[in-house]
């Protein structure tokens, strides 16, 4: 038996003012996108705005629907926009903001595990490390750097599917 240890590194910011102008722009921009939020269901609000290398923004928001599984967060939303309109290489930062109609989220939501699996695989595909920030309606900001280094271990990769892959170490 062999023990290992996963350790998972990112920041947190009290204030946006502590970032760089582009990321509190981001920031930003993401929440104005979780206001087109189609949100009957749960009344959670989720936008995700992606910042492109060509210096463009795109805005995604989660779209529910009456047959429960046939809605999408958030950050799907945008990145498979980004996918259906050839930019997904450009992808190089993140944000995802969120609000309730219930209660006030004062805390960061975190992606679910299928949209880091899809950001994963852009990620992979734009041959870089991404920013990824996270805020609720207000608070804290937790800022990560990387999406395959930080916020997917053990992920699935099609190299896995062939007989000569590198294993989990
Ligand atoms: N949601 C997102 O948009 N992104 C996530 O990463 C987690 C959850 C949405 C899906 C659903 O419309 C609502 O939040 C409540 O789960």
């Amino acid at each position: 038996m062999t023990e290992h240890q996963y350790s998972f590194r990112y920041l947190r910011f009290a204030s946006a003012s502590e970032l760089p102008e582009d990321e509190q722009k981001l920031l930003e921009q993401a929440f104005e996108a979780s206001k087109n939020a189609y949100a009957p269901y749960s009344g959670f609000n989720v936008g995700a705005a992606v910042a492109l290398a060509d210096g463009t923004c795109w805005t995604g928001n989660n779209q529910e629907n009456g047959a429960y599984p046939s809605g999408l967060c958030a950050e799907r939303t945008a990145l498979f926009a980004l996918g259906a309109a050839g930019k997904a290489t450009l992808i190089r930062k993140i944000a995802v903001r969120a609000f309730s109609n219930q209660f006030t989220l004062d805390t960061p939501a975190g992606p679910c595990g299928a949209c880091r699996q899809v950001m994963l695989e852009y990620e992979k595909i734009s041959n870089s490390e991404w920013v990824i920030l996270l805020q609720g309606e207000r608070g804290d900001i937790l800022k990560i750097q990387g999406v395959a280094s930080q916020l997917l271990p053990f992920s699935f990769d099609l190299n896995q599917l062939s007989e000569n892959s590198s294993s989990i170490e």
